[in-house]
């Protein structure tokens, strides 16, 4: 049976998704839960960008073994030499080039013409080539370019050496039944690309991405561009759970392999929710929290009486299960650290001790820490290991009718500790002020949004927070069982993002976008 690759770009595409900042370490997690996933390219980020994006791709082509490691580049020889210095250190490495070829890209963005296009993707792939064993080429806005053009130059990507060509339905534009004609004239126009893998590349703005990822799969594509949870540029990228679960539920229809480990579906998709803090909604295809639930009572009888009645997936294949997972106070640090890598976290050294300090003092006061909960904490501790700042402790007076008034305790990694005392509109911005002042940095608040791990009065609770410096946003996220504490988490949170001052990687709304 023939065999589809799945590229996955959540660390890449899906990391452009607007808010969603993550830190290396973050990545690192995110990269090691999808080599566990059997995915076969991980697209860990754009190189050129940012230092962070740099460093993240490079710990992920030392770290990840497994899957091929792919960084992206323009077509300038600075953008593939940086990713080639990044993607260097993998078994697997891949530099993926782009360019637009539709005329809208030519002449706005590039400020081109086509013969320039033409020439300057032939040049970049032969030079990408001669540095790395594989490479990638994608004519951006594809599905939007004439497709004689569009011939020519998918003729040079390969002429020049291309492994992978890559058609990027970059706006979401194109639809199945169009996209499957489309691919079909291109590889009747390039007899050459029968030597390359074909790969497909779409995004959801029409609600279409997977739909026109699985018509690429029925005329001959060898590899699906995909993300975790379908997030991504603007609507989102094809969701990889969706594109896997179809292929392998209607293996019947389609004729192809993949080679995930589809047990691990359910636990990539809640980490990648709890570390973006992009929610997966509760009708979510295949992850969704209701999407194996029968509310009306015929479907419930059908179901008692055989599953298959009103089922055509099992929970247990995509990993989605109830978690027997439950810890107390008693438990020491082996069992939270077997547990949480059965929930796909690789947490050691620094990290686990941390997340067994936050796992210790909230088993003191809730009766069972459930997976849940353990994600949640996990995903906080993975993500603020990097911070120069720490919320060391605060105080809090709040009353009806009066301003409420708090006290910060504030350490910074190089420069000491720092207290400070504001007054505020409520707890919440009274300790936001307080941090203002302890950190001598003003942010102001742009969204705010809180919620609760699992039920109960003794849940956690998590907030997350947006909040702008300088003209941009930063994304803060944090856990307690006291929500003003975790208020406060995530507020220093985004400051520590802020003052870290990585571009493209950390600013919510203000990345370099291809
Ligand atoms: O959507 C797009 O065109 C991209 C390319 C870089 C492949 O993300
Ligand atoms: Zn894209």
């Amino acid at each position: 049976m023939r065999r589809v690759q799945i590229f996955d770009t959540t660390l890449r595409d899906g990391e452009q998704s607007p808010g969603i900042s993550l830190s290396v370490e973050e990545k690192v997690e995110i990269a090691h839960q999808l080599a566990r996933l059997k995915v076969d390219v991980i697209e860990a980020g754009f190189p050129i960008t940012s230092e962070g994006d740099f460093e993240s791709v490079s710990r992920i082509a030392t770290e990840v073994n497994g899957p091929t490691i792919a960084g992206l580049a323009r077509i300038h020889e600075q953008d593939i030499e940086r990713a080639w210095e990044a993607v260097q250190w993998s078994d697997r490495p891949r530099i993926h080039t782009f360019v637009g070829t539709s005329d809208l890209h030519i002449e706005h963005q590039m400020r081109s013409d086509r013969e320039d296009i033409l020439a300057r993707a032939g040049e970049a792939v032969r030079f990408a080539k001669n540095l790395c064993p594989e490479v990638e080429f994608s004519p951006m806005d594809a599905t939007r370019t004439d497709v004689g053009y569009l011939s020519e130059v998918v003729a040079a990507a390969v002429e020049a050496g291309a492994d992978v060509v890559n058609i990027a339905d970059t706006v979401g534009y194109t639809t199945p039944v169009e996209f499957a004609a489309f691919l079909e004239e291109l590889q009747e126009r390039v007899p050459g690309l029968a030597d390359a893998v074909l790969s497909v590349h779409c995004h959801d703005d029409l609600g279409l991405a997977v739909a026109n990822s699985l018509a690429g799969v029925q005329v001959g594509a060898g590899q699906i561009e995909v993300a975790v949870n379908g997030i991504g540029e603007r609507a989102g990228n094809a969701s990889l759970e969706e594109v896997v679960m179809a292929l392998v539920t209607r293996r019947d229809h389609y004729g192809v392999e993949v080679g995930i480990e589809t047990r691990q579906l359910a636990n990539t998709s809640r980490m990648v929710s709890n570390i973006t803090g992009y929610d997966v909604p509760p009708n979510k295809a295949v992850v969704g929290r209701n999407a194996f639930l029968h509310e009306s009572g015929i479907h419930q009888d059908g179901v008692l009486k055989d599953r298959r009645t009103f089922e055509i997936m099992q929970q247990k294949d995509i990993g989605l299960e109830g978690s027997n997972i439950y810890l107390g106070k008693h438990s020491g640090r082996h069992a939270l650290k077997d547990a949480l890598e059965e929930l796909g976290y690789k947490v050691e050294g620094e990290v686990l001790k941390r997340a067994f300090e936050r796992f210790k003092e909230i088993a003191d006061n809730k009766k069972t820490v459930t997976a849940a909960d353990l994600e949640a904490i996990a995903a906080d501790e993975v993500g603020s290991f990097e911070g120069k700042f720490v919320l060391e402790s605060f105080r809090v007076v709040a009353a009806t009718g009066r301003q409420s008034r708090a006290a910060v305790t504030i350490s910074h990694a190089e420069q000491g500790t720092f207290e400070a005392e504001a007054e505020g509109e409520g707890p919440v911005d009274a300790v936001f002020r307080a941090i203002d002042a302890a950190t001598s940095i003003k942010g102001r608040l742009t969204d705010f949004r809180i919620d609760a791990v699992t039920g109960g009065k003794d849940a956690l609770g998590e907030v997350r927070v947006s909040v702008e410096f300088e003209g941009a946003e930063y994304a803060g996220r944090g856990l307690s069982q006291d929500v003003v504490e975790a208020a406060a988490r995530a507020y220093v949170r985004a400051v520590n993002v802020y003052t870290a001052g990585r571009m493209g990687a950390t600013r919510v709304g203000a990345k370099a976008t291809p």
